[in-house]
């Protein structure tokens, strides 16, 4: 596995740290509202965000909800087409309630902007981005993300919950996938 792997860009002890921070910050923007009574809901979008999200949801100092929906978009495994399919949907309401959505990278942010759209129509309180990786996208200013935890190159990128084919999802560290693997 570690000999696929061309460069490591963010390594365990970053991660964490960077989580850390984020968590810190998740806590300090929704303390009032949950001292007002309000629910937030932290939602993993599958696979991608699972492990992100289970080390974010335990760097938040308040009480959360936790839920998942998995979504797959059409097209090529290493593009996504803006198509996209709920193949699992939320078990919870999120009616009135805060919905942070814990995504794994944006690359061309087509998946969050439909995501956004689905969710916002079920009534919630308010909707903010927690994601792990940004690539360098031309635009990011079209694709609201209120917590990110690194920006990264536009290469394959793997680990910490990305995969190749199903593949990698375990690595502890973020990396850059040699391109021989892939090609
Ligand atoms: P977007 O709709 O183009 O923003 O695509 C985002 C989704 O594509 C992510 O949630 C990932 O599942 C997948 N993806 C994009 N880039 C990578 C990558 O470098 N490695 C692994 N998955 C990726
Ligand atoms: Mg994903």
């Amino acid at each position: 596995m570690h000999t696929d792997i061309q460069e490591i860009l963010f390594t365990q002890e970053q991660i964490s740290e960077r989580i850390r921070q984020m968590g810190a910050a998740i806590t300090r923007d929704y303390a009032p509202r949950v001292a007002a009574g309000e629910d937030v809901v932290m939602m993993c979008v599958l696979r991608g965000a699972a492990i992100f999200m289970a080390d974010l949801a335990r760097a938040v100092e308040l009480p959360l909800e936790m839920d998942y929906m998995a979504v797959s978009s059409y097209g090529s495994a290493a593009k996504s087409s803006g198509v996209v399919r709920i193949a699992k949907d939320l078990s919870g309401s999120i009616q009135g309630k805060h919905l942070i959505i814990a995504e794994d990278i944006i690359d061309s942010g087509l998946t969050l902007s439909y995501l956004r759209k689905n969710l916002a129509s079920r009534g919630p309180l308010s909707i903010e981005v927690a994601a792990m990786l940004r690539k360098d996208v031309a635009r990011p200013e079209e694709v609201p993300c209120r917590y990110l935890g690194f920006d990264c190159p536009n290469e394959f990128i793997v680990g910490y919950g990305l995969d190749f084919a199903e593949r990698y999802r375990n690595l502890p560290y973020i990396g850059v996938l040699k391109p021989e693997i892939y090609q």
